[in-house]
């Protein structure tokens, strides 16, 4: 979003993961919530994902999206070191289909939370971000209204959909 500060930080294990990713980015741009897309491995990488962590906040970040596939440790390492909220997406995998990503990210340990969505599922992780950052930014809310209300719409506007008459 040009030169405007990032307030979401996606972060994924891999630029394998991006084309999942990028739907999360997609979104974020059409609401006009400013974002960074990384690539920070919890194993590959550790030290970095602390130092992107730590720093998160400071930097002005509000939510960090994190996915990650198979031993998708990632968000949870990334909870550990921040107080922002996080969110994490499994990514899926060719052997397990995401659900060793899925049973990585959301069994966290009590105290450390991370907000998990369905595998692969970007957009609603870049929903939820939007939902979060919304209960302070009434401009926000209100286009997230509209986005609720448009999906409503397109069902009632299918004439296939319509109630049966009599
Ligand atoms: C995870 O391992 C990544 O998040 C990715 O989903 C998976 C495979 O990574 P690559 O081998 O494609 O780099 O850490």
């Amino acid at each position: 979003m040009g030169d405007t500060a990032p307030v979401v930080g996606i972060v994924c294990g891999s630029r394998s993961d991006f084309p999942i990713l990028e739907k999360a980015q997609a979104l974020l741009n059409e609401f006009g919530v400013p974002c960074e897309l990384r690539v920070a491995s919890a194993h590959r990488a550790p030290d970095l994902v602390a130092r992107y962590a730590e720093t998160a906040a400071g930097r002005g970040i509000r939510v960090i999206i994190a996915a990650a596939g198979g031993a998708a440790h990632l968000a949870g390492v990334i909870a550990a070191k921040t107080m922002l909220p996080v969110i994490g997406v499994p990514i899926p995998t060719p052997n397990l289909g995401g659900l060793d990503s899925l049973l990585s990210i959301v069994q966290m340990p009590r105290g450390i939370p991370v907000a998990t969505v369905g595998i692969g599922s970007a957009e609603n992780a870049a929903l939820l971000a939007v939902s979060i950052l919304a209960l302070s930014d009434p401009a926000l809310a209100a286009r997230l209204a509209a986005y609720r209300a448009s999906q409503t719409d397109a069902i009632l506007a299918d004439p296939s959909n319509a109630e049966p008459l009599g």
